[in-house]
């Protein structure tokens, strides 16, 4: 019966996403409508997406499924409701703008759901964990993506990356849920894909998640590239400013996650005088080097930083070699 509930609440998700896609054509939708045109989320993105707007109530969409035969114990169990503390029951979204959530497999499974005004958080108010949702399981657009045919994807930070890439007729990109890059979703990865290009925000933020994204990537195998997109925040607003070719063109000029790391360590250091720095830059760069599994990629890596550090790679693999033994 476990497997009939997981249906139910497939079901259930189901009809809560055409329920908020609906409010886009009602009155109540106004505020959703406004928010989208301001984004240029068009009509076609919307029903792509079934993206949808959560009215301002406490119970409209409980009320609505309860019409339609459910549960409140179903509802609240498949993330749709919350209960308060006398154990009534009320929506989860009120509000914001509903992003579906889709398993590999077409499902609907759970909601990331936008704010509209700044005076609410937080800003994304995802599903809670469910018999059918995960948020280190599943990744957004990864049902899309799939389909492309392609042997890259593009991860990047959010739902509006994923929705502006997609627009601009780029299919092969997905998103994590607001969390860091699980190994469950690198598996999932793997399994569709050779190659993960990484595009994360220019906040420091996306910097430090990028990094861990190439370690963790790393172990699993895949082939992991970087692309930045400079002069904007995020994927979505490069987009805006500056068009699909130039984001075309950052595809094209990706680099492989070590020469990214070996160049923006590099950046922050002096490494044509400051002995100091030299020796920093080859000791931020030893736990990449440590992830390495082929001994020629490896020895192109370490020749590379050798170089840049003007040191010997000699003395690279020396140092790895310590790191090594102490990690066993
Ligand atoms: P916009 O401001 O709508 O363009 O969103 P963004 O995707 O640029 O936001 P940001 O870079 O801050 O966050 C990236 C992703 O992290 C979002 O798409 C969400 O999935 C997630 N995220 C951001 N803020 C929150 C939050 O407050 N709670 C949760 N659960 N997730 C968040
Ligand atoms: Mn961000
Ligand atoms: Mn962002
Ligand atoms: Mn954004
Ligand atoms: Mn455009």
């Amino acid at each position: 019966a476990i497997r009939d509930k997981k249906e139910l609440y497939f079901e259930l998700n189901k009809k809560a996403a055409l329920f908020y896609y609906g409010m886009l054509s009602k009155k109540e939708g106004a505020p959703a409508v406004a928010y989208f045109k301001e984004r240029q989320l068009d009509g076609r993105c919307a029903k792509f997406y079934t993206l949808g707007y959560s009215p301002n109530s406490r119970t409209a969409l409980l009320d609505y499924l309860k019409g339609e035969g459910y549960k409140e114990e179903d509802i609240f169990a498949a993330g749709l409701a919350s209960k308060n503390d006398s154990g009534a029951y009320f929506d989860r979204f009120r509000n914001r703008i509903m992003f579906p959530i889709f398993n590999a497999n077409d499902k609907a499974i759970g909601f990331g759901a936008r704010r509209i005004t700044e005076d609410v958080n937080p800003k994304y108010l995802n599903t809670a964990d469910t018999l059918i949702y995960n948020k280190s399981k599943n990744l957004y657009s990864l049902n899309v993506a799939r389909r492309s045919k392609c042997g890259e994807v593009i991860l990047v930070e959010g739902y509006m990356d994923v929705i502006s890439v997609v627009k601009h007729g780029i299919a092969n990109v997905v998103a994590t849920l607001g969390t860091a890059l699980t190994s469950d979703q690198a598996k999932l990865l793997k399994r569709y894909f050779n190659e993960i290009i990484i595009c994360y925000d220019s906040d420091d933020a996306g910097l430090e998640a990028k990094k861990r994204a190439i370690m963790l990537l790393r172990d699993f195998d895949i082939k992991v590239s970087v692309m930045t997109v400079e002069g904007a925040k995020d994927t979505d607003e490069f987009l805006k400013k500056y068009g699909q070719d130039r984001f075309l063109a950052l595809i094209n000029k990706r680099k492989s996650d070590l020469l990214y790391l070996m160049d923006i360590f590099g950046a922050k250091y002096e490494l044509q005088i400051n002995v100091e720095d030299r020796i920093r830059y080859v000791s931020d760069l030893l736990p990449y080097l440590a992830k390495v599994k082929n001994d020629v990629e490896l020895d192109i890596y370490v020749e590379e930083i050798a170089r840049r550090a003007k040191t010997g790679a000699q003395a690279i693999y020396a140092q790895l070699g310590k790191t090594r033994v102490v990690k066993g």
